[in-house]
């Protein structure tokens, strides 16, 4: 499987074999990180984002670091010279000369694909919009190879904003390369994208929807929370429509399943209660973990490394 130069845009680009293989990957360095050390040496990597990011930026940067790279970039647009009105593609353009690959976050969806149009080196997609955000699924996806053993078989429900969450979308249409039941589980107001269940139609992954966790958290492997993505309402009113209209809390969790899994692509506002923490369900941490593991593959193959 080649990823060398490849940029990174949608999870709607790759296949089912291209996700196991950056699963597999991510797998081989988990207890090998530190034999890799030095690969990318040289290697220069620029992080250009035009949002808000803990978790992306950083595990981008730290896995470039520990793989031996470096790092140079923006963390907010006021930063740069798109304060003084440069556009997206000046700007990647620029870049590109300076370094051997971006990674990109941006309020616009398609901002990443336009960038990896004008641009030779590869572009990864760290966020677009309420769009996508297709490295947050591959880490996802680990974490619920690594958790539950596997993919295939399992009931999971995304629960939350599904309407703005790009987290979800680009889960969902990973998840669709599986042989999984979905539930959707989302305030009438936060459904998800009809365009999105109409694309999945005739993939092999059955998809329901509902308003009610209750409904459902019997009978779930993995339940993933996602936050009311405030940011991206236009109406302030309709937030305050839906805002604290789901909460995970320990008195929730009374049927499920003891091995159920809860996961969150964080930050976590106050759908998830504190007290959860502490059970055995809540694995979002851990997730943050094996995202910077998953980062750190993507990393090596995109630069030409294969891991074996
Ligand atoms: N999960 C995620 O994308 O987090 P950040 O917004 O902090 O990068």
């Amino acid at each position: 499987m080649d990823f060398k130069n490849k940029s990174i845009i949608s999870i709607r680009d790759m296949k089912r074999d291209e996700i196991d293989f950056i699963i597999k990957s991510a797998e081989i360095l988990q207890d090998n990180w530190k034999n890799y050390k030095d690969y990318l040496k040289d290697r220069i990597l620029g992080t250009l984002f035009f949002e808000p990011s803990t978790r992306t930026r950083i595990s981008f940067e730290t896995a470039m670091k520990r793989l031996g790279g470096m790092v140079v970039g923006f963390s907010a647009p006021e930063g740069s010279s798109l304060a003084k009105g440069e556009n997206l593609i000046d700007t990647v353009r620029v870049i590109e000369n300076y370094c051997d690959a971006i990674v990109l976050r941006h309020p616009l969806e398609g901002a990443a694909r336009l960038a990896a149009n004008y641009v030779k080196i590869p572009v990864i997609n760290a966020g677009t919009g309420a769009e996508e955000h297709p490295t947050q699924a591959l880490l996802d996806l680990y974490t619920i190879f690594k958790e539950k053993g596997g993919i295939d078989g399992l009931n999971i429900a995304l629960l939350g904003d599904l309407k703005y969450g790009r987290t979800v979308h680009s889960l969902t249409y990973a998840l669709s390369n599986y042989k999984v039941k979905l539930t959707l589980v989302s305030p009438p107001l936060m459904k998800i994208r009809e365009e999105i269940i109409e694309d999945l139609k005739n993939k092999r992954i059955k998809i329901t929807e509902t308003s009610s966790l209750d409904e459902v958290i019997n009978e779930i492997d993995v339940l993933y929370v996602t936050r009311i993505q405030r940011e991206r309402f236009a109406d302030a009113t309709e937030y305050e429509r839906v805002k604290g209209s789901y909460r995970i809390e320990l008195k929730t969790l009374k049927n499920a399943k003891k091995d159920l899994i809860i996961m969150h692509p964080l930050p976590r506002l106050e759908e998830i209660s504190q007290e959860v923490d502490y059970t055995n369900h809540a694995v979002y941490f851990k997730q943050v973990k094996y995202g910077l593991i998953v980062r750190m593959a993507i990393l090596l193959l995109i630069f030409g490394f294969e891991l074996k």
